[in-house]
């Protein structure tokens, strides 16, 4: 089957507090969007690319992705599951019920090479799919909503942090996403969350720690001392 890439990039980045949405702030001059879609397109060929961009996105036409030829968009909606699904939507007609797609946080500059590379070799025959992980260094509270006190901790040895890429077939993770955005949309906070909801049993492919997702202001300097260690 072929692959697709799905980069949801309609965010409006409020935890941010920046002027612009967080894919349009700038490292060394680039957009983090150019970053990460240039990286991601560098990679490997892919079938084809759709980048799901807010209504109200006033900057991509500035950005150097947009004179990219193979990189078509479409509107996302006001979650990241909805972007997704718009994008998957946006492919339709032209992906395969088993084809691959891989969605990746247009957040996420820092994704090496290597770890999509093994992502796609070691789920190429896997039924379901899966996604890129780490294990979790932290100890972990679950703490009583609406209070500060510890309900317990989590076992550790058992808990990995959720990245992208995530990769699953087309036809089945744009109806998971169609029955969880439906009837349960604040459990669908990623891809693979949908599929276990369908009762699927995505596999976690060990990835990279530094694949991180800007999300505060603090991750974007961050972001820029990864890019410059692995450049070296
Ligand atoms: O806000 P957060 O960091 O969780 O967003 C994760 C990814 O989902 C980002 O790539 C963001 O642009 C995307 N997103 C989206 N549409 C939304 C909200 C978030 O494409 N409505």
């Amino acid at each position: 089957p072929r692959s697709w890439l799905v980069v949801p990039a309609a965010g409006i980045g409020q935890r941010m507090r920046a002027d612009c949405p967080k894919q349009y702030l700038t490292i060394s001059d680039r957009f983090v969007l150019d970053i990460t879609l240039s990286r991601l397109m560098s990679i490997m060929a892919w079938q084809g690319c759709v980048v799901a961009l807010s209504s109200t996105d006033r900057w991509w036409p500035a950005s150097e992705s947009a004179a990219d030829g193979r990189i078509d968009t479409c509107v996302g909606g006001s979650d990241r599951a909805d972007s997704v699904l718009a994008s998957l939507q946006y492919l339709s007609g032209r992906a395969a019920e088993q084809d691959w797609v891989l969605v990746h946080d247009v957040a996420r500059p820092c994704i090496h090479r290597d770890d999509v590379l093994r992502l796609v070799s070691q789920l190429a025959d896997h039924p379901v799919g899966g996604l890129l992980a780490a294990p979790v260094a932290d100890t972990i509270k679950e703490v009583t909503p609406g209070t500060q006190q510890v309900a317990g901790t989590m076992d550790r040895g058992r808990l990995w942090r959720a990245l992208t890429p995530q990769m699953f077939r087309y036809g089945p993770l744009m109806a998971a996403l169609h029955r969880g955005v439906r009837d349960d949309p604040e459990s669908i906070t990623d891809e693979s969350s949908a599929m276990e909801r369908d009762g699927q049993m995505p596999e976690v492919i060990a990835g990279r720690a530094d694949n991180i997702k800007i999300t505060v202001p603090e991750d974007l300097a961050l972001a820029e001392f990864i890019l410059s260690r692995q450049a070296s």
